[in-house]
C-alpha cells in the first residue's frame, strides 16, 4: 500500500510512500481516500496530517499516466482534493523536500503548510504545457495575491521555502515538519481551523483588471505560439473577477484544454528524453561515478570563464588558469561582472556571490593542476595547441584526473592520443553563455571508459545541466546538424528570400532568433573563419553570401551591420546587406523569386532530420529523443514543439523525404534522404529502441 496509515495519538499521520517520487498514482490516489475515510469515522482522531516518505510531498501527478494519453481511472486528483476540501477535521500537509504540481496542489487544499528549511514548492505545470487543473491557479493566487501568481506559475519556478513562507502559500517553516505539523494540526483541533485557501478573498478582492492585460502585453513575445502560459493568466484573473465556483471551472476547462493539446504531448516528450539521456548505453547504475572535489579549466575566455563559473555556483573549488596574466585577468574581471549583474537582478544574495567567487582561483602557472579531479580545456578551437595542452594536462594532473574538451568540433580520440590515459580523455561541450545554457554534449571517445562517461554525466546534474552523450565525429551531435540549417538559410537568400522573411518564418516557428540575427550575433567573420576551414564534397557548393559579408566588414552586430542594421541594439532592414544578395544571385544566374514561407521552413528543418537520421544510424545519437534535447537545450528550438525528431515524427516523415528529394539534384549527394529516415517513414516513427540498449 503507498499509504501509510497511523495516529500520533489524536492525530492521523498519512504518509505517502511511492516511489521515486510519490507521484499521484492510482494506487496513491485511491490510498488517501481510503486513509481519509479511516481517519475521519475514527472518534479518536481529531486531526491529521499527510507527508511524503523519502523527501519528496508528491512531485506532482504521475507523468506517464498523463503522456499514456488514457482517461485516468477514477478517483481523479480533483476527486481526492475534493476531499480534502470537505474533509471535516484539520489537515495539515508537512512538507520535506519537494512539493510540486498536482502534490502541492494537495497541500494548498489542507488547512495549513509546514515545510522543511531546505523544501521547494511550486507549480511546474507549465513545463509540461499544462496548467494546474486541481484549484492550484486559484489556492495559490487566494494565498499569495495574483501579481505572485502570475511570476511563480507562469514560470513554473520551484520556490525555495523561505520565499514561499514570505508569499503566504506556506505557513511555518521548520527542522522537523512533520513534529510541527502533528502540533499545529492539534492546535487547530483545539482552536478551530483556520479558513482554507479556496474561503479566502483578500488577496482577490478589488485587483485592478489592468494588472492581467499588462501583463499579456509585457510577455507577448515570450508566449508566442504557447498556449499553456496564456491559460493560466486567463485562470489568475478569473480567480480574481468571477464567482468562486466560475473560476474554479474555468480552471479545470483550461487544464483539460491544454491536456489534450500536441504542445502538452511534446513537452511531456521532452520530459521523457530529458531522463532517458541521462543513461549511458553499455554502462550500467553499477557503475559508480568518480567523486569531483576540484576543477580546473583552461583557457579564460568566453568559455572557460562561464565554465568556471558553473563550477563554483555548484560549491566545487575551480582553478582557472590562462597563459598570461592579462589573459587570465579579463576572465576573471568577466566573472566578477557576471556575479555582480547576478546580485543586481536579485538572482542571487549578495552573500551568494561572494561565496561561489571565493571559489574560483586564478592561476598562470600548472602547480594547482596537480591537486585537481578534473580539468576542462577551453583553449583555441587550434589541433595542435589543443594536443600541446592534453599532454600538459597529462603531465601535471594526478593520474585519476579526468581530462575533458570543450571543443566544438575536434576529434577526441585524437586528444586523447597526446595523454597516457585515454580512458579518462572524453568531451564536456557546454554552450554560450556556459553559465546560462542548460546543454552539455558529453562527448565519448573510443577509449572513454564508463566511469569517465559515469562521472561526466553526474556531474553535468551537479552543475545544473541537461547532459546528453554523443559520439565521437566533426560536429558531434548539434553542430554536425547544424551545418545544413545554416548553407540552406544562405541558399534561399539567393533564390529570392530576404533575411527577414527567412527570420520571421524561423522566430514565429518558435526559434527565439532566426539563422541570419544569430550570424550576425556571433559575427559573419567568426562563421567565415569555420566554413574556410570545412572541405565540401566536390558535388556541394557554399553560397558565397557570407564570405562577401565578411570581405565587406558587414560583421553583424559588433561593426553595425550585417544582414541588419543595428540602431540602438535594435536590427533593422539592410539595404546593402539586400544589394549583395541580389548581386549574387545575379552573378550565379538565379532569377529571384517569390518564395513560401512553407518552402522556406522545410528548406531549413528537414535537413536537420535528415542528419539526424543518419547521426543515429551511425550511433553518434543513441536515441531520437537525445537530439531533440540537444536542439531544445542548446540550440533554441521550441520545446514545446519537442526537438526536430519528435516535431517531424508528428509532423509526417514523408514530407521529410519529399523536401530532400526535391533539394538533393541541386545540392549534393549528402542531401539524399538518409536510409534510416527512410525505414523509420516505412515503420511509420523512429522507433527509438532501435537504437538504445542500455546495460
Ligand atoms: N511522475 C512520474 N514519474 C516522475 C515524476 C512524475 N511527476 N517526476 C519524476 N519522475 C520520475 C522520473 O521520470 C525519473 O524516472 P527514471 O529514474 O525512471 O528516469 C525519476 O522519477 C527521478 O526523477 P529525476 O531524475 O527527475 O530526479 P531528480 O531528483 O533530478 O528530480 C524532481 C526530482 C524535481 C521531482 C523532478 O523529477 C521533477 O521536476 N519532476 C516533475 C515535477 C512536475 O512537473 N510535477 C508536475 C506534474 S503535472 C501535475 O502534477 C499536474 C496535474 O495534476 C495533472
Ligand atoms: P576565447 O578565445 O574566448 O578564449 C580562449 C582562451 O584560451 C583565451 O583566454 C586564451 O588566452 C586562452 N589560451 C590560449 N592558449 C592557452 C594555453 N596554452 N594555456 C592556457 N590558456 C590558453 O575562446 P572561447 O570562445 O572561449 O572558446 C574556447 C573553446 O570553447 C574552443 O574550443 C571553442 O571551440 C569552444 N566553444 C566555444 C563556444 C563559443 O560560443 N565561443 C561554444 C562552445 C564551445
Amino acid at each position: 500500500m503507498p499509504i501509510h496509515y497511523r495516529s500520533d495519538g489524536d492525530v492521523a499521520v498519512l504518509q505517502i510512500e511511492h516511489p521515486p517520487v510519490n507521484a499521484l498514482s492510482l494506487e496513491v490516489r485511491r490510498g488517501l481516500i481510503e486513509a481519509l475515510a479511516r481517519a475521519a469515522s475514527d472518534p479518536a482522531i481529531r486531526a491529521a496530517v499527510i507527508i511524503g516518505a523519502g523527501g519528496s510531498f508528491p512531485a506532482g501527478a504521475d507523468i506517464r499516466e498523463i503522456a499514456s494519453g488514457a482517461a485516468l481511472t477514477p478517483p481523479i486528483l480533483l476527486d481526492v482534493i475534493g476531499r480534502l476540501e470537505t474533509f471535516e477535521k484539520p489537515l495539515v500537509a508537512a512538507i520535506e523536500g519537494v512539493a510540486l504540481g498536482g502534490g502541492f496542489e494537495l497541500a494548498l487544499a489542507c488547512h495549513a503548510r509546514i515545510a522543511a528549511p531546505g523544501a521547494r514548492v511550486g507549480l511546474p505545470e507549465v513545463k509540461l504545457g499544462l496548467i494546474p487543473g486541481a484549484g492550484g491557479t486559484q489556492r495559490f493566487t487566494r494565498l499569495a495575491g495574483p501579481q505572485a501568481a502570475l511570476e511563480a506559475i507562469t514560470s513554473g519556478e520551484h520556490l525555495p521555502a523561505a520565499r514561499a513562507l514570505a508569499l503566504g502559500v506556506l505557513d511555518a517553516i521548520a527542522a522537523e515538519p512533520l513534529a510541527q505539523a502533528i502540533i499545529w494540526a492539534r492546535r487547530l483541533a483545539d482552536e478551530g481551523a483556520v479558513p482554507r485557501a479556496s474561503e479566502r478573498e483578500e488577496r482577490t478582492a478589488g485587483v485592478d483588471p489592468g494588472l492581467f492585460s499588462a501583463w499579456r502585453e509585457a510577455h507577448a513575445r515570450k508566449y508566442r505560439g504557447q498556449l499553456a502560459p496564456g491559460r493560466i493568466v486567463d485562470a489568475i484573473e478569473a480567480a480574481c473577477t468571477r464567482p468562486r465556483e466560475e473560476a474554479f471551472g474555468l480552471e479545470r476547462q483550461y487544464f483539460l484544454e491544454c491536456r489534450d493539446s500536441p504542445q502538452r504531448k511534446a513537452l511531456m516528450h521532452l520530459f521523457h528524453a530529458e531522463r532517458e539521456a541521462r543513461k549511458i548505453p553499455g554502462v550500467g547504475p553499477d557503475v559508480e561515478p568518480a567523486p569531483i572535489r576540484r576543477a580546473a579549466v583552461l583557457g579564460a575566455g568566453t568559455m572557460g570563464a562561464g565554465i568556471a563559473v558553473c563550477f563554483a555556483n555548484a560549491a566545487i573549488p575551480v582553478t582557472l588558469l590562462d597563459a598570461t596574466e592579462a589573459a587570465l585577468e579579463r576572465g576573471l574581471s568577466r566573472i566578477r561582472e557576471l556575479y555582480r549583474e547576478s546580485v543586481e537582478r536579485g538572482r542571487l544574495s549578495a552573500q551568494q556571490a561572494e561565496a561561489a567567487l571565493g571559489l574560483i582561483r586564478g592561476a598562470t602557472g600548472d602547480a594547482p593542476l596537480g591537486e585537481v579531479d578534473i580539468a576542462i580545456e577551453a583553449v583555441f578551437e587550434d589541433p595542435a595547441l589543443k594536443r600541446e595542452v592534453f599532454e600538459r594536462l597529462d603531465r601535471n594532473t594526478p593520474p585519476h584526473a579526468i581530462l575533458a574538451s570543450n571543443t566544438s568540433t575536434l576529434d577526441i580520440d585524437r586528444l586523447a592520443a597526446a595523454t597516457g590515459r585515454p580512458q579518462q580523455v572524453v568531451g564536456t561541450h557546454f554552450f554560450s553563455p556556459a553559465h546560462v545554457m542548460k546543454l552539455m554534449e558529453n562527448v565519448r571517445g573510443t577509449a572513454s571508459s564508463p566511469q569517465t562517461l559515469a562521472t561526466v554525466m553526474a556531474l553535468a546534474k551537479r552543475l545544473g545541466k541537461i547532459p546528453v552523450l554523443a559520439g565521437n565525429c566533426d560536429g558531434f551531435i548539434g553542430n554536425r546538424m547544424l551545418q545544413y540549417y545554416g548553407a540552406e538559410a544562405e541558399r534561399l537568400l539567393e533564390e529570392g528570400a530576404t533575411p527577414e522573411q527567412v527570420d520571421a518564418v524561423i522566430e514565429s516557428f518558435g526559434f527565439a532568433m532566426g539563422p541570419l540575427a544569430m550570424r550576425d550575433l556571433s559575427g559573419n567573420d567568426v562563421g567565415w573563419a569555420i566554413r574556410r576551414n570545412r572541405i565540401l564534397p566536390p558535388d556541394e557548393r557554399w553560397s558565397p553570401i557570407l564570405e562577401r559579408m565578411a570581405a565587406e566588414g558587414r560583421l553583424g552586430r559588433k561593426s553595425g551591420q550585417g544582414f541588419y542594421r543595428y540602431e540602438g541594439g535594435r536590427r533593422r532592414h539592410n539595404p546593402e546587406a539586400l544589394a549583395l544578395i541580389e548581386s549574387v544571385s545575379r552573378e550565379l544566374g538565379i532569377e529571384r523569386r517569390a518564395i513560401s514561407d512553407a518552402e522556406i521552413l522545410t528548406r531549413l528543418l528537414h535537413p536537420l532530420v535528415n542528419e539526424g537520421a543518419k547521426i543515429l544510424a551511425e550511433g553518434i545519437a543513441s536515441r531520437p529523443g537525445d537530439i531533440d534535447v540537444v536542439y531544445v537545450h542548446g540550440y533554441g528550438f521550441p520545446a514545446y514543439k519537442g526537438g526536430p525528431m519528435y516535431w517531424a515524427e508528428q509532423d509526417g516523415l514523408e514530407k521529410v523525404i519529399a523536401t530532400l528529394e526535391r533539394l538533393a539534384p541541386s545540392h549534393g549527394q549528402r542531401w539524399q534522404p538518409a536510409a534510416r529516415l527512410l525505414e523509420a517513414a516505412r515503420r511509420g516513427g523512429w522507433d527509438a529502441e532501435a537504437n538504445a540498449q542500455p546495460a
